[in-house]
């Protein structure tokens, strides 16, 4: 797959960084942005949401990546993350985004610092789970 430019980078983290603006997070006060490069066609970004009962709270990765897929999009070439430290998607999201481009471009960026790591989602997700191990039906 197609690596992205420097300046698409820089495009797709400030997206992801403006996205955590909007972070609902009062139980953990961890703020995250995150943001989809889809060639050609947009930058659909989200943060997370958050919820008293905990488990229903929804990562920046997956509320951007439904928002995305809502509009009508599901040719992603990238994702950029900015938090606190730069984190890496946590597992779940790591499969959700496998649905749709299992060897993106994820961009990890700390907010604080500005630093930045970049890997394939099948770095991330060796040996996904996908449509593949389905029945034929
Ligand atoms: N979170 C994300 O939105 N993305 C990540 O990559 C890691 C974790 C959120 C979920 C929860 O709202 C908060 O960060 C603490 O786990």
């Amino acid at each position: 797959m197609i690596e992205l430019k420097t300046r698409e980078i820089d495009q797709l983290v400030r997206a992801a960084v403006e996205a955590r603006d909007q972070a609902y997070a009062p139980h953990s006060h961890f703020y995250v942005g995150a943001a989809l490069w889809i060639p050609g066609e947009a930058v659909v970004s989200g943060c997370n949401v958050e919820n008293a009962s905990y488990s229903l709270s929804i990562c920046a990765e997956r509320v951007a990546t439904a928002t995305a897929v809502s509009q009508g999009h599901r040719a992603f070439q990238a994702i950029a993350i900015a938090s606190v430290g730069g984190v890496s998607p946590c597992g779940a999201c790591r499969q959700f985004l496998s649905e749709f481009a299992s060897d993106m471009q994820v961009i990890m960026t700390d907010v604080l610092t500005g630093a930045r790591q970049i890997r394939r989602l099948s770095q991330l997700l060796p040996d996904a789970f996908d449509a593949s191990n389905l029945p034929v039906t």
